[in-house]
């Protein structure tokens, strides 16, 4: 069954960069990037590690754990990530999922066949605190990710889950955001007291404190 937003992200137990996890339970409360890369020892993957282990600050300050996967071994995976330090500039210290016998790749439809049937391709799901899968993401092999965008689409996530309000195109924290057409303007009233502007009735843009 191909997973949609909204859905239970599937547990799994498995071994990884930093011992064995169950997802569920080393989530403990916090967002998972969690996010597959064809193979270690790969130039794009490398840049894709190293920028990952860079914004560490920026995850731990959304509350997000990072945890990355491909169908490598834990040994391979350790060798690599001297590789990913020493190029990149970075100490990486986040999980990497070692998936040799492809069990979570194909739970989470990581393998694409028209790009490889044993290397995953650039899957990416963000998962919230209750295991929900909140959004999916899918890149070819040869192109690398926005980093940009992750933390974007995260702090999207994160505002719209306080606020009934949704964020238009090319959104960034600070930026207006759009009171979702199921919110009256009665409600409105109470619920943005700073007040919007009308573009159309279903196009209603709001202020949210800075
Ligand atoms: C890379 O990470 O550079 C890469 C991996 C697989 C196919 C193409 C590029």
């Amino acid at each position: 069954m191909a997973l949609r937003i909204g859905d239970t992200a599937p547990d799994f137990s498995i071994d990884t960069t930093n011992g064995p996890i169950k997802l569920h339970e080393w989530a403990n409360g916090s967002w998972v990037f969690f996010f597959s890369h064809p193979a270690d020892y790969t130039p794009v993957c490398t840049t894709e590690m190293g920028r990952t282990s860079q914004l560490a600050p920026e995850f731990a300050q959304r509350n997000v754990k990072p945890l990355g996967l491909s169908t490598d071994t834990v040994e391979q995976h350790k060798g690599w990530i001297q590789d990913v330090n020493e190029t990149q500039n970075t100490v990486l210290e986040f999980p990497i999922v070692a998936d040799k016998e492809l069990k979570i790749a194909q739970l989470y439809d990581m393998i694409h066949p028209n790009e490889s049937v044993t290397a995953t391709v650039r899957s990416v799901f963000i998962i919230d605190p209750n295991m929900k899968i909140r959004l999916m993401m899918t890149y070819p092999m040869t192109v690398g990710r926005n980093f940009d965008e992750i933390l974007r689409v995260i702090d999207a996530l994160q505002t719209t889950d306080k606020q009934e309000v949704a964020c238009p195109a090319d959104w960034r924290p600070g930026n207006p955001v759009i009171i979702r057409p199921t919110v009256s303007d009665e409600d409105a009233k109470k619920k943005f007291p700073q007040g919007w502007t009308t573009l159309k009735p279903y196009l209603r843009i709001t202020e949210l404190d800075k």
